[in-house]
């Protein structure tokens, strides 16, 4: 087991560097398999996920070449299985389905992990291929997703704008003979990020986001190409968290500003002093007056990210009054509160809604970590504890969080991983 040790009570001081995206890497990675040329991907941070993404691919017959976080994928002829050692760890390996039904025109699954925060069905994902003609079949062990006869552009409606099965039938639909039109689509940065790299390798796709729809002509001839990572927006808005809570003056650099709008907004609202300069960076100084409540209700993009409840949680105890964030993206994302209870917070959840009274003294314990961003919002807390918090099951964080030791020391926090 991995553990992390933060010392508490260190005001945070200089540049955090933003890695590119862990939720844009992953549909990347599995989009490369759509074709037989060389893909080069860009500024893929090297994290846990990623690395069991990596190897799933190349227990499948893919070449991934490693530099720093430069991919090289060659994909001649991918194996239509997906292993189950390394995809129950991972729930981004169901992103494989829609590349390999539309490269091999079936494919095979044994099971997929991920994060505990709630059922995560994969239902949405299947009527997509459905509707573009494959069949399923579910065995004992595995799904299987067949198109003998290859797929069929159609016109799909999604009940819940779905991000992985938004980008599942994106690529399904790549090879569709005809038009494809998905209607209520989900358009996080991360699906945008897949959609320009497709058209980057002769897909023609259009996206009304106005209407939530995309528009995709099938194709045979998918190219090469080489292609950069948007920046993780949630790595950006954890530390953007650390440094209102921690910090002196913070700046982060390399994020894209835009994608965090919705965020800096909120930050803003509960009095964090947070200015942006320019298209890619952000300047977070101490606060002047103390941080004010704020009541949340996490939605798709351009909604509030579910993917930083957990953060804001942390930061919600050490504002000014009663905070609430209504969590309406997973039904069981709440696996960091009786953590944070144990470091002092004063937090209740009454069904999907999570009060958090504050501001109040969180001290040193030793807690544990089960989720990626319930890991990291239990670090947060580690940065203002008094004394020193042990965050066990650090692996977790580590799935999300390129170099989270060495970035956050490098503002100054007492921080370290422990084998
Ligand atoms: C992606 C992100 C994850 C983020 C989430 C929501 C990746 C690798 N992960 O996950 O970090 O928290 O978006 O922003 O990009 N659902 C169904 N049936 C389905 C699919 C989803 O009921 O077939 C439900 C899920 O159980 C969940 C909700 O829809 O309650 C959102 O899921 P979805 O948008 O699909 O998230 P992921 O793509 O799994």
């Amino acid at each position: 087991m991995t553990s992390i040790v933060v010392k508490g009570g260190n005001l945070l001081k200089g540049t955090i560097k933003i890695s590119g995206s862990k939720n844009a890497a992953l549909p990347c990675l599995a989009a490369s398999i759509l074709t037989n040329e060389v893909v080069v991907l860009e500024k893929v941070p090297i994290i846990g996920d990623t690395k069991n993404m990596i190897e799933i691919m190349r227990l499948m017959n893919i070449k991934v070449n490693v530099n720093d976080n430069t991919l090289m994928i060659k994909s001649d002829r991918p194996d239509f299985k997906i292993p189950s050692r390394f995809s129950k760890l991972l729930r981004g390996s169901t992103l494989l389905l829609g590349s390999l039904l539309a490269r091999r025109g079936r494919v095979e699954l044994y099971g997929y992990g991920g994060c505990p925060i709630g059922l995560r069905p994969i239902d949405l994902h299947l009527y997509a291929f459905k509707a573009l003609g494959a069949k399923i079949e579910q065995k004992k062990d595995s799904i299987e997703i067949i198109a003998n006869q290859g797929l069929k552009g159609a016109e799909i409606f999604f009940n819940f704008p779905s991000v992985g099965a938004t980008e599942n039938a994106i690529m399904a639909a790549c090879v569709a003979k005809g038009e494809t039109i998905l209607k209520n689509v989900a358009l996080e940065p991360e699906v945008l990020d897949l959609v320009k790299m497709l058209q980057s390798m002769g897909v023609i796709i259009k996206v009304n986001s106005r209407r939530r729809e995309i528009k995709i002509i099938g194709t045979k001839e998918i190219s090469g190409v080489k292609h950069e990572l948007i920046p993780d927006r949630i790595e950006a808005g954890t530390y953007a968290v650390a440094s209102v809570i921690a910090g002196s003056k913070v700046v982060l650099e390399d994020l894209n500003v835009m994608h965090l709008r919705g965020v800096v907004r909120k930050l803003l609202e509960i009095g964090a002093e947070v200015s942006i300069k320019g298209k890619s960076n952000l300047q977070i100084c101490q606060a002047k007056n103390p941080l004010k409540s704020l009541n949340i209700v996490t939605k798709p993009y351009p909604g509030f990210p579910t993917d930083l409840q957990p953060q804001f949680v942390t930061l919600f105890t050490q504002a000014h009054g009663t905070s609430q964030i209504f969590e309406t993206i997973y039904e069981n994302r709440f696996l960091h509160i009786p953590e944070l209870c144990k470091m002092g917070a004063k937090i209740d959840v009454l069904d999907r809604k999570i009060i958090i009274e504050g501001p109040t003294t969180l001290h040193g314990s030793e807690v544990y970590a089960r989720d990626i961003r319930g890991g990291v919002a239990l670090v947060l807390a580690g940065l203002v504890a008094k004394g020193s918090t042990i965050i066990n099951n650090a692996e977790v964080i580590m799935r999300g969080y390129e170099k989270i030791e060495t970035k956050l020391r490098g503002v100054g926090a007492e921080i370290e991983v422990i084998k």
